[in-house]
């Protein structure tokens, strides 16, 4: 197996051992920026729109609002358990507009001129081969098309410093993640040379920001940390997991800390949006309900 085989299988691993609670509990800020990048792309009612690395349905769920009866929307994720998972979703919520498959966003399997809109919320950062996949989005989308991005941008600050410390306290009895080199498009000018490289013109860069709120220090461990760290990147059942409670004096307190994510999020074929938003655990209950989570 090459070094990119096993980072995908490693990390469509991952993304199916999360997949049961992905995006189902908390701020739910996947939810959020998935509505915002469907805003941003300006999806119109009966268009085909094409959602890569669907997961639990973040983009896929808004954009099917928006294209309508007369539209259609296909999400592709290479995860089995993200898959099964929003195909009973969309199940559940009686979307006949919609369907998902199980496909590699490296390896479209779509005629070209297929689609009026590709979107894609935090996957670039995953993609061992961005330019190939660039190319794939360009080739499926028709003349005038558009294709709408999202991504973090990451920030060295104390923040990144504590996951890093976090990490290190699970070193010594896990194994380490496989790796691949991946481009993180941290900087507007990286992003825009990337995408005119890949044939996208007219590019625009945007940006937005949101603080969330967590109940308490579990809800923040279950749902914006866990799923991140290395119990669950080094491929241990979910179930053994430590809780909050049985974390180390360390990465306790990396988790009161503030965390900030930069999330950028590319538009158009011709658009590319900034988008920026911080993740804070703030132990404030009255907070949660205040903003209707
Ligand atoms: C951070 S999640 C984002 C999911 C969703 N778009 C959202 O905004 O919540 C990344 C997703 O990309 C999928 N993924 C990663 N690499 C992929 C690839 N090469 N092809 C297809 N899906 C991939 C994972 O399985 C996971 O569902």
């Amino acid at each position: 197996m090459t070094e990119t085989e096993e980072f995908k299988k490693h990390l469509s691993g991952v993304f199916t051992r999360a997949s049961a609670s992905y995006d189902q509990a908390g701020p739910r800020f996947f939810s959020h920026f998935g509505r915002r990048l469907v805003e941003f792309a300006g999806i119109l009612p009966g268009t085909r729109v094409l959602d890569v690395a669907c997961g639990r349905g973040a983009v896929l769920f808004p954009a099917s609002m928006s294209v309508g009866a007369s539209g259609e929307v296909v999400g592709i994720d290479f995860s089995e358990g993200m898959i099964q998972e929003i195909s009973q979703d969309i199940s559940r919520r009686g979307l006949a507009n919609s369907r998902v498959l199980r496909m590699d966003a490296e390896c479209l399997e779509f005629p070209d001129s297929y689609f009026d809109s590709v979107l894609c919320g935090l996957l670039l950062f995953f993609l061992p081969n961005l330019d190939r996949a660039l190319a794939g989005f360009h080739r499926v989308l028709k003349p005038g098309g558009r294709f709408a991005a999202s991504t973090f941008q990451h920030v060295e600050d104390k923040a990144s410093k504590r996951w890093d410390a976090l990490d290190e306290s699970f070193k010594d009895t896990l194994r380490p993640a496989p790796n691949a080199k991946t481009k993180k498009m941290n900087s507007e000018d990286e992003i825009r040379q990337v995408l005119s490289q890949a044939g996208f013109s007219d590019i625009e860069v945007a940006s937005d920001q949101e603080t969330f709120y967590f109940r308490d220090e579990e809800e923040w461990w279950q749902v914006a940390c866990r799923p991140a760290t290395p119990p669950l990147r080094a491929g241990r059942d979910t179930q053994s997991v430590p809780s909050s409670g049985s974390l180390s004096q360390r990465a306790l307190s990396f988790l009161r800390d503030l965390l900030t994510f930069y999330l950028l999020t590319l538009a158009g074929p011709g658009c590319f949006t900034q988008e920026r938003f911080d993740a804070r655990p703030d132990f404030d209950k009255e907070w949660t309900g205040a903003i209707g989570f």
